[in-house]
């Protein structure tokens, strides 16, 4: 039943990133009193729950994601009273927030790590991944860091590497010794204890190695030009069975408190990715579902994906869909600012969990980055390959005025420069806008139980369209995309009326026959009864 779902089955969840979405002290880096002072625009929007990338004390050699305290809020992002205070304010709300929880490796810089590499024989060694050099003073195994070169870093006083998937500044826990579990399931009891209503979950595939450190198998499908780390294959330091005990104890964690939950960041194969519901419901709520993000975008790729995800869900998983985040590039550099308007009508309309990527509610672009502004250490060490993550995490144009209202000093990556056009401001009361386009899904949404909570029923596709049911006793939405410029005749299953289309001026339009799908254009129809 539709009131019986869960808030993060109802709710929209939006992420922030921090840095870029509203500076409040002049540093030109955005803060928790900015997003403190900016939530009245979220409520605004109506999404449910705020999702922070990383806001912990960190050196920022990736970030956030190197984490020199879990129990700590940066002082560039502010204290932890103004934590509390965000928190509190959000609840008050009626709305969520998630953190952002990491793992599978700390901060080189984290108090475990420093006295880890202190000693061979020191109490926090073992806390951490290390190996003895091969015979000939190499790395143990072929194991690469995502982030360009070995993924093993000698400490010449004690002799030893120690493993990183990412920078060598992010030395991997080894969450094989129960002390380092019991440590992190303390810091996730810490944030729940204060009242987070749960986490997104860095790299949640990754925190189990093999236990023999194995080399990796070459990858067959590897050619020049993807991204070097992936020469190999992740059989033997990614997705690994025992994985799943650990999720499975996060989750005991997680329960301990009423009403919370964990989103899993796994990029995995969509049959490999449920797995990570658990057995009996026992492991992350949503493990993250980022098919829109690589496939090509194309009617019969993504209606079979669709399809295919829903078939492959356990009966207790609960779908999820996202269409960007702080990785990858912007949905409408993707496929371009038309089809990103298709795209929307699909995140909100499809059965399970949209989580909205801050910014694409505006249509924003990746911004291209000069060479002499880059920040992203992806970019620095594997240049030119358009692995680069700033273009699509530029501070949040807020208004026409000087820094789009972002910051009074100099921000930290630089501003669109078609923010004077594109801007919150702007958008908001112009009934064409991508924002408003965002504000009427998220709230047809809301209200609709065939939405929320009906069933997905594939109708009809075509080469450059596809067409579904939600379905909820016998209450029926359709929804039809058309993916390409030429408008297309389709069939609708009863007569109606439409509630909303990319196309603004057709809301309200009598549905008798087949319907006419403009160029472009996607549209959400209520059918009669049946
Ligand atoms: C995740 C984060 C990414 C980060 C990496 C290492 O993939 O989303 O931003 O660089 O983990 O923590
Ligand atoms: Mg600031």
């Amino acid at each position: 039943m539709a009131d019986e779902l869960a808030w993060w089955q109802r709710g929209v969840i939006y992420q922030v990133y921090p840095r870029s979405f509203q500076d409040s002290d002049g540093d030109g880096v955005g803060d928790l009193n900015g997003v403190s002072s900016r939530l009245d625009y979220l409520q605004w929007l109506g999404v449910d729950a705020v999702w922070l990338s990383p806001i912990f004390p960190s050196p920022m050699k990736d970030f956030g994601y190197d984490v020199s305290d879990y129990t700590g809020v940066e002082p560039v992002f502010g204290t932890l009273y103004d934590f509390d205070r965000l928190l509190e304010d959000v609840h008050r709300r009626g709305m969520k927030l998630l953190l952002d929880f990491v793992p599978n490796h700390t901060s080189d810089r984290h108090p475990w790590f420093l006295d880890a590499r202190s000693s061979r024989t020191s109490p926090k060694r073992d806390w951490y991944i290390w190996r003895d050099p091969r015979a000939d003073g190499s790395p143990p195994n072929n194991w690469l860091s995502i982030f360009g070169g070995p993924g093993w870093t000698l400490d010449p006083p004690t002799g030893q590497f120690y493993y990183h998937s990412f920078l060598k500044e992010q030395p991997e826990l080894n969450w094989r010794n129960p002390a380092v579990r019991e440590a992190m399931f303390g810091v996730m009891r810490f944030w729940l204890g204060r009242g987070v209503d749960g986490f997104r979950i860095d790299v949640l595939h990754r925190v189990m190695k093999d236990a023999e450190f194995r080399d990796n198998p070459a990858n067959p499908a590897f050619s020049p030009g993807m991204p070097p780390h992936q020469q190999y294959l992740g059989t033997y330091n990614s997705d690994l069975p025992e994985v799943h005990e650990v999720v499975a104890g996060m989750r005991r964690v997680t329960d301990e408190f009423p009403d919370r939950m964990l989103v899993g960041e796994i990029y995995l194969p969509v049959e490999r990715l449920v797995v990570y519901y658990g057995e009996a419901g026992g492991g992350v709520h949503l493990p993250f579902n980022f098919q829109l993000i690589g496939l090509a975008w194309d009617a019969r790729t993504v209606a079979a994906a669709v399809e295919r995800y829903e078939g492959l869900l356990p009966a207790h998983g609960w779908p999820n869909w996202v269409l960007g985040n702080h990785d990858k590039p912007r949905v409408v550099t993707r496929i371009g600012p038309a089809q990103a308007r298709v795209a929307a009508v699909l995140l909100f309309t499809l059965r399970g969990t949209p989580t909205l990527y801050y910014g694409d509610e505006l249509g924003m672009p990746d911004v291209p980055i000069p060479p002499d502004r880059v920040q992203d250490p992806y970019e620095k060490n594997v240049p030119g390959l358009g692995l680069g993550r700033d273009p699509c995490r530029t501070p949040l144009p807020w208004d026409a005025t000087a820094n789009a209202g972002f910051t009074t000093g100099h921000p930290w990556l630089p501003i669109g420069d078609d923010f004077a056009a594109r801007n919150v401001a702007a958008q908001r009361d112009n009934p064409g806008s991508m924002l408003t386009l965002h504000r009427r899904l998220i709230t047809l949404r809301r209200d609709d139980p065939a939405l929320l909570a009906g069933s997905y029923d594939p109708h009809a596709a075509g080469d450059d369209w596809f067409a579904f049911l939600r379905r909820y006793g016998d209450r029926r939405v359709f929804v039809a995309l058309n993916f390409g410029s030429r408008p297309r005749r389709v069939e609708v299953p009863a007569g109606g009326r439409v509630l909303l289309s990319t196309h603004p001026a057709r809301a309200g339009e009598a549905v008798r026959g087949p319907i006419e799908v403009g160029g472009d254009e996607g549209m959400v129809v209520e059918l009669a009864p049946g």
